[in-house]
């Protein structure tokens, strides 16, 4: 429960991942929920329901944060990536790219919307477990760094990179580090689709350095998502030294080191997770141990947080309409929207926090049940959730939904994907439009013996 009040806005001025709700909020006279600078009643007036809404301050600052974090606290060079399948836009590409991040991703798709964005090419890893010869190509044509994921990639590549054009690569291990997450999103343990195992290692080092197309720069890891401790990170770098070592041995001189994402954020009150600077302060004092211990140069310190960097700046306004009372058991209120633009709490059961953005400040509050409107039983956005008693109409803001909502959002019941607007000190840009349910036909092909004559 949000202390005695419906809706108080946590102050973690600096670290963005510590607040439930952006950064900028506050609560205006009328007690209207405001987030940078603007009401967001009006908003969802104005643009329409279900709306992501970023804040920009939040994202500007998380960025911030992490680039002085590395100054501060890491002796060498590096570079934070923002792992863009966490939320990829023209205008999120951008944003990062004007503070100083280079870009993770994954597919075609995330490539040519962080090309067009205007992330340097040079900064961009493109990382997969079952990469297309043509997201190869494209990558490879457009100079970016390629993780090399299994010997499926290496065979592909031997095919595309030539001694004129080497490919640039870096090398991803699967590390052996268990830590506390959901299973689904669990990446560095033994048991992972992710990576080479560790046993194979040595010889792919050793097959890598026969080819004249292949110039192999880095190692990567990543443990998970949503992590709250920092111990996992710390014996992360002493693998990836161990591995550094032995590239050395073998004659690759490793000059980056990519740690990968994971640092979690607050979705409800009883989440803590480590501030920014406090999880960038591990890392980087854990490299440098790591390296000192084995005498090796300090590499590029590279990682990738995703969540950390936009989940905080996100929220999603409903629009409330129908509600069910089953007696002695549960109050349903249901919105607007669902499991097709935050699929989160079905797929994990993930817990958010939310609030009744024009009613925040009303201490009466009663346990409701969020439910979307899509034809699935277990389509609930939050269970048992105390808000103050709401009206049909009412706006209802979830919050920390900027990351792994809209990039992983769909079109179940052909409900079209929301628009996403940038708040920013009074001011609000559209930064991706409404789909309409005529967009989603545009993909659609009768055939013509199906066409009916009349
Ligand atoms: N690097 C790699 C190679 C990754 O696979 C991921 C996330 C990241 C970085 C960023 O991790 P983050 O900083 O966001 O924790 N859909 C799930 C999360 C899946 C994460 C996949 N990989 C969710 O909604 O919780």
């Amino acid at each position: 429960m949000l202390g005695s009040r419906a809706y108080e806005p946590d102050r973690d001025i600096n670290s963005p991942n510590r607040n439930i709700s952006p950064v900028s909020s506050e609560i205006n006279e009328e007690g209207k929920l405001m987030v940078g600078g603007c009401q967001l009643s009006e908003l969802a007036k104005k643009f329409g329901t279900p709306l992501y809404v970023l804040d920009e301050l939040s994202l500007r600052t998380a960025c911030k944060t992490y680039l002085q974090a590395l100054r501060k606290h890491y002796p060498g060079e590096s570079l934070p990536l923002y792992a863009s399948k966490a939320n990829s836009s023209l205008a999120i590409c951008s944003l990062i790219a004007s503070e100083g991040f280079g870009l993770d991703a994954v597919s075609e798709g995330e490539l040519l919307t962080a090309l067009k964005g205007g992330v340097e090419r040079e900064r961009i890893v493109f990382h997969g477990n079952n990469k297309s010869d043509k997201e190869l190509k494209f990558a490879h044509q457009n100079n970016v760094t390629v993780v090399l994921d299994n010997f499926h990639d290496i065979e592909k590549l031997k095919r595309i990179a030539s001694e004129n054009k080497p490919a640039n690569l870096m090398l991803r291990l699967t590390p052996g580090i268990e830590c506390h997450t959901h299973e689904y999103i669990r990446t560095g343990h033994l048991d992972s689709k992710f990576g080479f195992d560790p046993d194979e290692v040595e010889n792919v080092l050793k097959e890598l350095k026969r080819f004249k197309w292949a110039n192999l720069t880095g190692l990567h890891a990543h443990i998970g998502s949503q992590i709250f401790e920092t111990q996992p990170h710390i014996d992360l770098a002493d693998v990836m030294a161990d591995t550094m070592k032995m590239a050395k041995e073998i004659g690759h001189p490793i000059t980056n080191l990519n740690l990968g994402g994971g640092l979690g954020i607050k979705y409800n009150q009883e989440d803590n997770p480590p501030s920014i600077e406090k999880w960038v302060e591990v890392i980087s004092k854990a490299v440098v141990e790591a390296c000192n211990k084995r005498k090796l140069d300090l590499p590029k310190l590279m990682c990738e947080p995703g969540r950390s960097l936009v989940a905080s700046s996100g929220l999603t306004i409903y629009e409330i309409g129908a509600k069910k009372v089953v007696p002695g058991i549960r109050k349903y209120v249901c919105v607007d929207g669902g499991m097709s633009d935050n699929p989160r709490p079905i797929t994990y059961q993930s817990e958010y926090t939310a609030c009744l953005v024009d009613k925040s400040l009303s201490s009466d509050l009663e346990e409701v049940t969020i439910a979307g409107k899509h034809c699935e039983s277990g389509d609930v956005l939050l269970k048992d959730f105390p808000l103050p008693p709401c009206e049909s109409g009412d706006f209802l803001a979830v919050f920390g939904t900027g990351a792994y909502n809209y990039s992983m959002s769909s079109n179940y019941n052909r409900i079209p994907r929301p628009a996403t607007v940038m708040v920013n000190d009074g001011f609000v840009e559209l930064t991706q439009r409404r789909e309409l349910p005529e967009d989603l036909l545009q993909l659609d092909v009768l055939p013509d013996r199906f066409i009916t004559k009349n």
